[in-house]
């Protein structure tokens, strides 16, 4: 039985409405979903959202709601839609607030209670409701968490305790066998170091409040939102159900997760703590934890708290959602951080997609219009055209692989350009005008035109609502549909279909200027 090929995002918060931090790592997240479908690969991609804690009663209470019913609008009128909007190929949503998930959590709670995993004790200490995370002195800047500026709060509670500091050498163990367990490699040595330095026990309960799951041996306490959070990867896939049930052949063909895609701020919680409650109650951990660099606004981690989240319409409006979804992963290195750019943006959205691949698409179809009678023209095969895609499939394949996005968009861009170049080169414009020669005109045009078949295939998981547009106008349709095209087969040269229709449609990406 193939394994299922698993892709998370993290759940997010639902105190208010997503901004382009969010929007930015649900994108790379589908990018990698489709790139591993046009491998061939079963995929499943989980998002959702995180519930319950603190953080959402205390913005349900401030704008005088239920925080059951605050959740269910946000994620109906903000979330889900958002996901739509962005073209998001997501094959389930988990709300942790869903029955599926908080007897799931319950069952394996009571489960590692059960294995002497959890202790009850006093937690005395600082914790910050932003970050729903326990603080150290060393975390803070002067008396505030680093990431939200603000004040943390003192507690002083009885809770329930998960043996954390059992599995530090266990993780050290597994990071050192299997390095790309953590990946970039910046992360995976800040989470070294973080568990070299000793980890103490983690408080999973809370008692001072009740939105949450119930503690399933004591009801006076709920379970820590983190805790909670971190099993729906799991509890979406089947976690505890029979395995000859459909949920639990589920759970056997999807678990272990292959990525979690996280940003930096949450790496510890998905490389440390997560893997360890995997290990006490005796499941494997995921094969990767990617934290990914985050979107900076006057140097500062773009957020809703700080009131400099950018709603993505504020740029789908302006640019389209394609060229949305191909700046971020085209214009920042995965792993790194980078500021958003308006003026970056404009400039990449008119070299890159307008002229680069907009303008060749339309070019190459206006020609076939008017030399080839708006019919591909017969197989002709550019050897070096050919060899040049087969080299990018390959460099292409290998960086998505890696989770490289901008890598992998930049091989395929460099092909567009290498398409471009012939173009120029070959002049079919001015030797269509020798009657004699029309026969060259016409090969051009079907390496031309395969070329944009590649392309289409190559950049649909990044664009896929141009490269559906690019697909139809090439006559891509007899070939079958777009998203049923496999990466395998992308560099087997002569496959447009000679006689098929040609039309030119709209551009890609008109100019700014028209918008
Ligand atoms: N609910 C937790 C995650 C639980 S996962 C078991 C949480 N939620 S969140 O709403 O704060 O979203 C965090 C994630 O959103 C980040 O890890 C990152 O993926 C994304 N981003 C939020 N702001 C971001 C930036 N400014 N830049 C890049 N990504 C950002 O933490």
């Amino acid at each position: 039985m193939a394994k299922t090929f698993y892709v998370t995002t993290p759940i997010y918060y639902v105190n208010d409405a997503p901004h382009i931090g969010h929007a930015y790592t649900t994108v790379a997240g589908d990018v990698l979903t489709r790139w591993h479908r046009l491998r061939g690969d079963d995929v499943f991609y989980l998002t959702g959202t995180d519930e319950h804690g603190q953080k959402i009663l205390r913005t349900a209470e401030a704008n005088q709601s239920d925080p059951g019913q605050w959740c269910d609008r946000l994620v109906e009128s903000a979330w889900k839609p958002l996901w739509r909007e962005l073209d998001i190929a997501n094959d389930d949503f988990i709300r942790t607030t869903e029955p599926r998930h908080t007897e799931r959590v319950q069952r394996f709670l009571q489960g590692l209670m059960d294995k002497g995993f959890i202790y009850e004790g006093k937690y005395e200490g600082l914790y910050c409701v932003g970050c729903e995370e326990f603080k150290l002195e060393g975390d803070l800047l002067e008396g505030n968490c680093k990431i939200h500026s603000k004040p943390v709060e003192r507690l002083s509670e009885t809770n329930y305790f998960f043996k954390l500091s059992a599995f530090v050498k266990p993780l050290l163990e597994h990071y050192r066998k299997n390095p790309e367990a953590c990946s970039p490699d910046s992360a995976r040595n800040e989470v070294i170091s973080f568990l070299e330095g000793g980890v103490q026990d983690l408080s999973i309960s809370r008692s001072t409040f009740s939105w949450g799951i119930p503690v399933p041996w004591d009801k006076s306490q709920v379970v820590y939102v983190w805790f909670d959070a971190l099993l729906n990867y799991a509890t979406a896939v089947g976690l505890g159900e029979p395995s000859d049930s459909p949920l639990g052949k589920m759970f056997a063909k999807t678990w272990p997760a292959d990525v979690h895609l996280v940003g930096r701020d949450i790496l510890r919680f998905h490389a440390v703590i997560w893997p360890a409650m995997l290990m006490a109650a005796g499941l494997e951990v995921p094969k990767k934890v990617f934290a990914h660099g985050w979107l900076l606004v006057g140097g500062e981690k773009m957020s809703k708290s700080k009131l400099t989240g950018i709603a993505p319409s504020q740029i789908t409006s302006h640019f389209g959602l394609d060229a949305f979804r191909y700046y971020f992963l085209r214009a920042i290195p995965f792993g790194s951080d980078g500021s958003f750019s308006w003026e970056d943006m404009s400039a990449r959205y008119t070299s890159e997609l307008a002229n680069d691949f907009g303008n060749l698409a339309s070019r190459a179809a206006a020609m076939i219009e008017k030399y080839c009678d708006g019919k591909i023209p017969e197989v002709d095969r550019d050897e070096s055209l050919a060899t040049s895609l087969a080299e990018t499939v390959k460099i292409a394949d290998a960086a998505f692989g890696r989770l490289d996005f901008q890598s992998g968009i930049l091989a395929v861009m460099e092909f567009c350009k290498r398409i471009n170049g012939y173009l120029t080169e070959r002049e079919p414009w001015a030797i269509a005008k020798d009657a004699n020669r029309i026969g060259e005109v016409a090969k051009i045009l079907y390496n031309t035109a395969e070329s944009l078949r590649a392309l289409a295939i190559l950049l649909y998981p990044v664009m896929p609502g141009s490269c559906e547009k690019l697909w139809i106008s090439i006559g891509g349709r007899e070939l079958g549909e777009l998203s049923s095209q496999r990466l395998g087969n992308v560099a087997l040269w002569g496959q447009l279909k000679p006689g098929s229709i040609v039309t030119k449609g709209e551009a890609l990406f008109p100019r700014l200027e028209e918008k």
